[in-house]
Protein backbone atom coordinates (compact mmCIF):
# COMPACT_ATOMS: atom_id res chain seq x y z
CA UNK A 1 0.00 0.00 0.00
CA UNK A 2 1.25 3.63 -0.76
CA UNK A 3 0.84 4.80 2.80
CA UNK A 4 1.49 9.10 3.42
CA UNK A 5 2.75 10.57 6.23
CA UNK A 6 0.70 11.49 8.58
CA UNK A 7 2.24 14.98 9.31
CA UNK A 8 2.47 16.24 5.63
CA UNK A 9 0.74 14.21 3.50
CA UNK A 10 3.73 13.39 1.18
CA UNK A 11 4.21 9.61 0.05
CA UNK A 12 6.01 7.69 2.01
CA UNK A 13 9.14 5.62 0.71
CA UNK A 14 10.88 2.54 2.63
CA UNK A 15 14.01 3.25 3.92
CA UNK A 16 16.10 0.80 6.02
CA UNK A 17 13.85 -0.34 8.65
CA UNK A 18 11.27 1.60 8.31
CA UNK A 19 9.21 4.53 6.06
CA UNK A 20 9.88 7.96 5.45
CA UNK A 21 8.78 11.13 3.22
CA UNK A 22 10.49 13.80 1.39
CA UNK A 23 10.40 15.84 4.54
CA UNK A 24 12.32 13.57 6.60
CA UNK A 25 9.28 12.48 8.73
CA UNK A 26 10.39 9.03 9.43
CA UNK A 27 8.32 5.93 10.51
CA UNK A 28 9.89 2.76 12.24
CA UNK A 29 8.56 -0.61 11.18
CA UNK A 30 7.90 -2.74 14.18
CA UNK A 31 9.73 -6.49 14.62
CA UNK A 32 6.35 -7.86 13.56
CA UNK A 33 6.01 -5.63 9.95
CA UNK A 34 3.85 -2.79 10.66
CA UNK A 35 4.20 0.29 10.71
CA UNK A 36 2.80 3.15 13.45
CA UNK A 37 1.16 6.02 11.34
CA UNK A 38 -0.58 7.26 14.20
CA UNK A 39 0.61 10.94 15.13
CA UNK A 40 0.33 11.52 18.76
CA UNK A 41 -2.34 13.91 18.05
CA UNK A 42 -4.82 11.69 17.14
CA UNK A 43 -4.15 9.27 19.50
CA UNK A 44 -6.89 10.22 22.39
CA UNK A 45 -5.68 7.60 25.38
CA UNK A 46 -2.79 6.02 25.97
CA UNK A 47 -4.04 3.31 24.45
CA UNK A 48 -6.72 3.67 21.77
CA UNK A 49 -9.08 0.87 20.61
CA UNK A 50 -9.55 -2.59 21.21
CA UNK A 51 -7.82 -3.73 24.68
CA UNK A 52 -5.48 -6.76 24.02
CA UNK A 53 -8.10 -8.77 26.10
CA UNK A 54 -10.40 -8.15 23.66
CA UNK A 55 -8.92 -8.75 20.89
CA UNK A 56 -7.12 -12.36 21.59
CA UNK A 57 -10.85 -13.20 22.71
CA UNK A 58 -11.93 -11.98 19.16
CA UNK A 59 -9.28 -13.87 17.47
CA UNK A 60 -9.77 -17.39 18.82
CA UNK A 61 -13.93 -16.78 18.63
CA UNK A 62 -13.50 -16.26 14.90
CA UNK A 63 -11.05 -18.51 14.22
CA UNK A 64 -13.18 -20.96 15.87
CA UNK A 65 -15.92 -20.45 12.77
CA UNK A 66 -18.83 -18.57 14.45
CA UNK A 67 -18.71 -15.95 11.73
CA UNK A 68 -17.32 -17.71 8.82
CA UNK A 69 -20.31 -17.05 7.07
CA UNK A 70 -20.44 -13.38 7.08
CA UNK A 71 -16.17 -13.81 5.80
CA UNK A 72 -17.29 -16.11 3.24
CA UNK A 73 -19.99 -13.91 2.05
CA UNK A 74 -17.80 -10.57 2.14
CA UNK A 75 -15.67 -12.76 0.13
CA UNK A 76 -17.50 -13.53 -2.59
CA UNK A 77 -18.76 -9.76 -2.69
CA UNK A 78 -14.83 -8.70 -3.37
CA UNK A 79 -14.17 -11.08 -5.53
CA UNK A 80 -16.78 -9.39 -8.16
CA UNK A 81 -15.66 -5.84 -7.69
CA UNK A 82 -12.01 -7.28 -7.93
CA UNK A 83 -12.89 -9.69 -11.02
CA UNK A 84 -11.85 -8.19 -14.58
CA UNK A 85 -10.33 -5.18 -12.88
CA UNK A 86 -6.76 -5.27 -13.78
CA UNK A 87 -5.79 -3.92 -10.29
CA UNK A 88 -7.51 -4.44 -7.20
CA UNK A 89 -6.57 -2.08 -4.03
CA UNK A 90 -8.39 -2.82 -0.68
CA UNK A 91 -8.23 -1.38 2.51
CA UNK A 92 -9.87 -2.93 5.61
CA UNK A 93 -10.25 -0.15 8.16
CA UNK A 94 -10.69 -0.49 11.88
CA UNK A 95 -9.33 -4.33 10.92
CA UNK A 96 -8.90 -5.87 14.62
CA UNK A 97 -6.67 -8.56 14.01
CA UNK A 98 -6.90 -10.00 11.03
CA UNK A 99 -9.49 -11.94 10.33
CA UNK A 100 -11.15 -10.95 7.64
CA UNK A 101 -8.41 -8.83 5.78
CA UNK A 102 -6.28 -12.22 5.77
CA UNK A 103 -8.98 -14.54 4.21
CA UNK A 104 -10.20 -12.26 1.91
CA UNK A 105 -6.02 -11.09 0.64
CA UNK A 106 -6.30 -14.86 0.41
CA UNK A 107 -9.06 -15.73 -1.96
CA UNK A 108 -8.79 -12.39 -3.50
CA UNK A 109 -5.13 -13.08 -4.99
CA UNK A 110 -6.46 -17.32 -5.14
CA UNK A 111 -9.06 -16.42 -7.41
CA UNK A 112 -8.31 -12.83 -9.33
CA UNK A 113 -5.70 -14.22 -10.92
CA UNK A 114 -5.85 -11.25 -13.81
CA UNK A 115 -6.25 -8.41 -11.17
CA UNK A 116 -3.15 -7.16 -9.35
CA UNK A 117 -4.40 -7.47 -5.67
CA UNK A 118 -3.16 -5.39 -2.77
CA UNK A 119 -5.06 -5.50 0.41
CA UNK A 120 -4.09 -3.77 3.73
CA UNK A 121 -5.89 -3.43 7.02
CA UNK A 122 -5.30 -0.46 9.58
CA UNK A 123 -6.57 -0.20 13.22
CA UNK A 124 -6.32 2.33 15.59
CA UNK A 125 -5.32 -0.34 18.75
CA UNK A 126 -1.48 -1.33 17.83
CA UNK A 127 -1.88 -4.79 19.84
CA UNK A 128 -4.48 -5.18 16.71
CA UNK A 129 -2.11 -4.46 13.96
CA UNK A 130 0.79 -6.46 15.88
CA UNK A 131 -1.44 -9.10 16.10
CA UNK A 132 -2.67 -8.91 12.53
CA UNK A 133 0.91 -8.58 10.96
CA UNK A 134 2.53 -11.78 12.58
CA UNK A 135 -0.39 -13.90 11.65
CA UNK A 136 -0.56 -12.27 7.97
CA UNK A 137 3.02 -11.25 7.17
CA UNK A 138 1.96 -10.80 3.48
CA UNK A 139 -0.33 -7.96 3.87
CA UNK A 140 0.59 -4.22 5.51
CA UNK A 141 -0.81 -3.49 8.67
CA UNK A 142 -0.65 0.48 9.91
CA UNK A 143 -1.65 1.97 13.02
CA UNK A 144 -3.99 4.61 11.86
CA UNK A 145 -7.32 5.84 12.55
CA UNK A 146 -10.38 5.49 10.11
CA UNK A 147 -10.61 9.31 10.95
CA UNK A 148 -7.50 10.72 9.08
CA UNK A 149 -6.19 7.84 6.60
CA UNK A 150 -2.70 7.55 5.84
CA UNK A 151 -3.76 7.38 1.98
CA UNK A 152 -3.83 9.75 -0.69
CA UNK A 153 -7.32 11.29 -2.21
CA UNK A 154 -8.81 8.68 -4.61
CA UNK A 155 -6.19 5.62 -3.86
CA UNK A 156 -8.72 3.10 -3.03
CA UNK A 157 -10.49 0.44 -5.57
CA UNK A 158 -12.58 -0.32 -2.28
CA UNK A 159 -13.15 0.14 1.51
CA UNK A 160 -14.21 -2.49 3.67
CA UNK A 161 -15.45 -1.61 7.55
CA UNK A 162 -17.00 -4.33 9.39
CA UNK A 163 -18.09 -3.81 13.14
CA UNK A 164 -15.92 -0.67 13.41
CA UNK A 165 -16.47 3.18 13.57
CA UNK A 166 -16.53 4.93 9.99
CA UNK A 167 -16.13 8.04 8.73
CA UNK A 168 -17.94 8.91 5.80
CA UNK A 169 -15.65 12.10 4.51
CA UNK A 170 -13.13 10.20 4.63
CA UNK A 171 -14.06 7.13 2.81
CA UNK A 172 -15.10 9.22 0.12
CA UNK A 173 -11.75 11.10 -0.25
CA UNK A 174 -9.52 8.17 -0.41
CA UNK A 175 -11.94 5.99 -2.73
CA UNK A 176 -11.34 6.15 -6.68
CA UNK A 177 -14.66 7.70 -8.93
CA UNK A 178 -16.82 4.66 -8.91
CA UNK A 179 -14.73 2.56 -6.18
CA UNK A 180 -16.97 1.12 -3.02
CA UNK A 181 -17.46 1.55 0.41
CA UNK A 182 -18.65 -2.39 2.00
CA UNK A 183 -19.82 -1.96 4.97
CA UNK A 184 -21.19 -4.27 7.90
CA UNK A 185 -23.22 -3.37 10.81
CA UNK A 186 -25.52 -5.18 13.31
CA UNK A 187 -28.98 -6.26 12.07
CA UNK A 188 -31.70 -5.26 14.84
CA UNK A 189 -31.49 -9.11 15.57
CA UNK A 190 -28.53 -9.54 16.54
CA UNK A 191 -26.83 -12.11 19.26
CA UNK A 192 -30.46 -10.88 20.62
CA UNK A 193 -31.14 -13.49 22.82
CA UNK A 194 -27.60 -12.81 24.74
CA UNK A 195 -28.69 -9.15 25.10
CA UNK A 196 -32.06 -10.58 26.72
CA UNK A 197 -30.08 -11.96 29.49
CA UNK A 198 -27.53 -9.34 29.37
CA UNK A 199 -30.33 -6.10 29.80
CA UNK A 200 -33.57 -5.77 31.21
CA UNK A 201 -34.52 -3.57 28.79
CA UNK A 202 -32.69 -4.84 25.39
CA UNK A 203 -32.40 -2.29 22.91
CA UNK A 204 -32.44 -3.53 19.25
CA UNK A 205 -29.17 -2.20 17.13
CA UNK A 206 -30.07 0.49 14.83
CA UNK A 207 -31.12 -0.93 11.35
CA UNK A 208 -31.37 2.06 9.29
CA UNK A 209 -28.42 2.33 6.73
CA UNK A 210 -26.27 5.52 6.98
CA UNK A 211 -26.54 8.12 4.87
CA UNK A 212 -22.79 8.89 3.01
CA UNK A 213 -23.78 12.44 1.06
CA UNK A 214 -21.72 12.09 -2.21
CA UNK A 215 -21.65 8.27 -2.36
CA UNK A 216 -24.36 6.01 -3.46
CA UNK A 217 -26.21 3.31 -1.50
CA UNK A 218 -26.15 0.40 -4.17
CA UNK A 219 -27.62 -2.65 -2.54
CA UNK A 220 -28.41 -3.89 1.12
CA UNK A 221 -28.19 -7.70 2.03
CA UNK A 222 -28.62 -9.00 5.34
CA UNK A 223 -27.27 -11.87 6.54
CA UNK A 224 -28.99 -13.88 9.26
CA UNK A 225 -27.97 -17.74 10.73
CA UNK A 226 -28.53 -19.41 14.27
CA UNK A 227 -25.62 -19.43 16.72
CA UNK A 228 -24.80 -22.10 19.19
CA UNK A 229 -21.63 -20.79 21.18
CA UNK A 230 -20.24 -23.68 23.20
CA UNK A 231 -18.09 -23.18 26.39
CA UNK A 232 -15.65 -20.73 26.86
CA UNK A 233 -16.71 -19.17 23.58
CA UNK A 234 -19.31 -17.32 25.65
CA UNK A 235 -17.20 -15.42 27.67
CA UNK A 236 -15.20 -14.89 24.39
CA UNK A 237 -18.00 -13.37 22.88
CA UNK A 238 -18.92 -11.42 25.49
CA UNK A 239 -15.33 -9.81 26.43
CA UNK A 240 -15.34 -8.71 22.65
CA UNK A 241 -17.85 -6.99 22.69
CA UNK A 242 -19.06 -3.85 24.41
CA UNK A 243 -21.59 -5.55 27.10
CA UNK A 244 -18.27 -6.49 28.83
CA UNK A 245 -18.09 -3.01 30.06
CA UNK A 246 -21.55 -1.81 29.83
CA UNK A 247 -23.03 -5.00 33.01
CA UNK A 248 -22.51 -5.22 35.99
CA UNK A 249 -20.11 -8.29 36.32
CA UNK A 250 -22.69 -10.73 38.30
CA UNK A 251 -25.02 -10.87 34.70
CA UNK A 252 -21.65 -11.69 33.47
CA UNK A 253 -20.65 -13.90 34.96
CA UNK A 254 -23.78 -15.78 34.87
CA UNK A 255 -23.98 -15.45 31.48
CA UNK A 256 -20.09 -16.78 31.38
CA UNK A 257 -21.00 -19.99 33.07
CA UNK A 258 -23.64 -21.03 30.69
CA UNK A 259 -22.62 -24.54 28.75
CA UNK A 260 -23.65 -23.29 25.81
CA UNK A 261 -25.41 -20.48 24.42
CA UNK A 262 -28.16 -20.70 21.46
CA UNK A 263 -28.51 -17.34 19.55
CA UNK A 264 -28.34 -15.55 16.22
CA UNK A 265 -26.09 -13.71 14.36
CA UNK A 266 -27.52 -10.68 12.31
CA UNK A 267 -25.58 -8.71 10.12
CA UNK A 268 -26.50 -5.63 7.33
CA UNK A 269 -23.73 -5.62 4.59
CA UNK A 270 -24.71 -2.17 2.68
CA UNK A 271 -22.39 -1.30 -0.31
CA UNK A 272 -21.97 2.35 -1.64
CA UNK A 273 -20.30 3.37 -4.83
CA UNK A 274 -18.14 6.61 -4.72
C1 LIG B 1 -15.52 -4.55 16.98
S1 LIG B 1 -13.83 -4.43 16.43
C2 LIG B 1 -13.92 -5.14 14.81
C3 LIG B 1 -12.60 -5.65 14.32
C4 LIG B 1 -12.64 -6.42 12.98
N1 LIG B 1 -13.11 -5.58 11.89
C5 LIG B 1 -13.54 -7.62 13.13
O1 LIG B 1 -14.72 -7.54 12.78
O2 LIG B 1 -13.05 -8.65 13.63
C6 LIG B 1 -13.61 -2.69 16.13
C7 LIG B 1 -12.17 -2.33 15.81
O3 LIG B 1 -12.11 -0.95 15.45
C8 LIG B 1 -10.93 -0.40 16.02
N2 LIG B 1 -11.13 1.06 16.07
C9 LIG B 1 -11.84 1.81 16.96
N3 LIG B 1 -11.80 3.11 16.62
C10 LIG B 1 -11.05 3.20 15.48
C11 LIG B 1 -10.64 4.28 14.64
N4 LIG B 1 -10.99 5.54 14.89
N5 LIG B 1 -9.88 4.01 13.57
C12 LIG B 1 -9.50 2.73 13.30
N6 LIG B 1 -9.85 1.67 14.07
C13 LIG B 1 -10.62 1.90 15.13
C14 LIG B 1 -10.78 -1.10 17.34
O4 LIG B 1 -9.47 -1.04 17.85
C15 LIG B 1 -11.21 -2.53 16.98
O5 LIG B 1 -10.13 -3.33 16.57
ZN1 LIG C 1 6.08 13.96 6.18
Amino acid sequence: MEWRCPVCEQVLAPVEGGLQCVNRHRFDRAREGYVNLLPSHRRHSRQPGDSRMMLRSRRIFLENGYYQALRDHLTERLVGLAAARARFTLLDAGCGEGYYTGHIAAELTRRCADTRIEVAGIDIARDAARLAARRYPGIDFAVASSAALPLGQGTLDALLRVFAPGYGDEARRVLRAGGHYLTVTPAAAHLGALRGLLYDHPRPHEDAPESHPGMTHIARETLRFPLRIIGEDVTRLLEMTPYYWQVDRARQQAVSELPELTTEAAFHLDLYRN
